[in-house]
């Protein structure tokens, strides 16, 4: 079970102060169960687990795996950005062996590589590389269907699909993510015979790592997305009690708390470097949700105990302005002890006997302790170790508080109407037909 604790906060915060923010965490999660706040058509999210687990679409995910190890297919290229990729790459990096790749991948699942998710041309040409060694096929992933990184890369991803396979043989390895009506991959997908799963309406890209966009490509890569929505639903429970226990209610109420005593600055921490996708996937969450009207904590993220050797000495002693949110994991799924040594040259054999995962937990104790003394109140999420059911867990809960933290805020979690900005400026300097102003101007301003 998910646990939240705010322990680390105790010396910056008065036990009343955080007792009237859960009042106002507690009449947010009201708004939110009620669905009267803003941006209401986009809580779909909020039910996933407990409707995804009575329903098809694992099988349906299970089908297309099955198809595709019958056609041999060892690469898989899943194209998405923003929403449509980062809780499947957070997914895919936290539960496979780090050196997945060199060891000879996981038994019966494809090699599954990200492209769409930016623009670099070498990076791209990069992904063909590899996928002229490989027995492919792909997924793409675009709720809207329109957005340029995913949709350059699918051009280009499909032609050669095509070119390898022929067009019918083509269809049967693209499987798309998308709208259920609307978009330009929706008709491309009916035009071409895709097999396509669908992104309801009311799920916004952030939070919808547990519908196809994220399910489809970790159960590709040979997870158990039904144990991870046990875990979800776990949460989904957990996080609509209108109660003080209530986590999602506790940390909104706690980071608020704080934003408000100058804490401006959240970053995510842990101190396992698979979680390093949960701090992206967790960083577009809350930058999108709560990033707009002038207000919103800026969120950051760092892996220990590789950071303190970068970051360390900022965070210990910059600008106090930060709080640190720690997401533990409390037991290692491998074991590994330190041996003692008979010349004890470096100095370790105090270490000696103990396992590499206690020190880990030293430092992660002697960090937070260090931080509270330089500044920086300290929350910790656990979770009992690092597998499809936890994650489930932690995803749902980052999703709960969020949209409860947002409107505490007092902004719509649920648009994101900055993102706009650079696109309108790209596609006049791309000089896109109907840009023709805009263009203009923009080559006024550069000149
Ligand atoms: O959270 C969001 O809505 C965004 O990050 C989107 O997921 C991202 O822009 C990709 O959009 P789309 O899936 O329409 O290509």
């Amino acid at each position: 079970m998910l646990k939240f604790e705010t322990g680390g906060c105790s010396s910056f915060v008065k036990d009343a102060e955080y007792k009237e923010y859960v009042g106002k965490a507690l009449e947010a999660l009201k708004v939110l169960e009620n669905e009267t706040g803003a941006g209401n058509d986009f809580l779909g999210w909020k039910h996933l687990p407990s409707l995804t687990l009575a329903g098809r679409l694992v099988d349906e995910c299970e089908a297309v795996r099955k198809s595709w190890l019958t056609k041999g297919v060892d690469l898989v290229i899943v194209i998405g950005i923003g929403g449509s990729y980062l809780g499947a790459k957070c997914a895919v990096e936290a539960l496979s062996h780090t050196f997945a790749k060199s060891l000879g991948g996981r038994k019966a699942a494809p090699e599954i590589v990200f492209a769409g998710n930016n623009l670099s041309e070498e990076y791209l040409c990069e992904v063909m590389d590899l996928a002229q060694q490989k027995n492919v096929a792909c997924v793409v992933i675009s709720k809207s269907g329109t957005t340029t990184e995913p949709a350059v890369a699918f051009r280009i991803v499909k032609q050669y699909i095509e070119q390898k396979y022929g067009k019918k043989e083509a269809a049967e390895r693209i499987v798309a993510v998308t709208d259920a009506a609307r978009g330009a991959l929706k008709s491309l997908s009916t035009q071409e015979g895709y097999k396509t799963f669908v992104i309801e309406d009311n799920v916004g890209g952030r939070f919808s790592v547990l519908t196809p966009v994220g399910l489809l490509p970790i159960m590709l890569a040979g997870y158990d997305v039904k144990t991870m929505l046990k875990g979800a639903l776990e949460m989904e429970q957990a996080c609509a009690r209108p109660s003080e226990d209530n986590p999602a209610v506790q940390y909104a109420a706690m980071r608020n708390l704080l934003y408000n005593k100058g804490k401006k600055v959240e970053i995510l921490v842990s101190f396992q470097p698979k979680l390093q996708y949960l701090g992206e996937w967790w960083k577009q969450l809350y930058g999108e949700s709560e990033g707009k009207d002038g207000k919103g904590i800026f969120p950051a993220s760092v892996i220990c105990t590789t950071d303190l050797h970068s970051m360390g000495q900022y965070i210990q002693d910059g600008e106090r302005n930060l709080m640190e949110t720690t997401v533990t994991v409390e037991k290692a799924q491998r074991s590994l002890v330190i041996e003692s040594d008979e010349q004890n040259l470096d100095g370790l054999n105090f270490l000696a006997g103990k396992h590499v995962e206690e020190c880990n937990k030293m430092a992660q104790l002697g960090t937070q302790l260090a931080h509270i003394d330089g500044g920086v109140p300290q929350m910790n999420v656990s979770v009992e170790k690092l597998d499809e059911y936890n994650l489930g867990a932690l995803f749902y809960f980052f999703e709960k508080a969020c949209g409860v933290s947002a409107y505490i805020l007092g902004v719509n979690p649920f648009n994101q109407p900055g993102v706009e900005a650079y696109k309108k400026n790209m596609f006049a300097l791309l000089e896109k037909p109907g840009y023709e102003e805009q263009t203009k101007a923009i080559c006024a301003r550069i000149k």
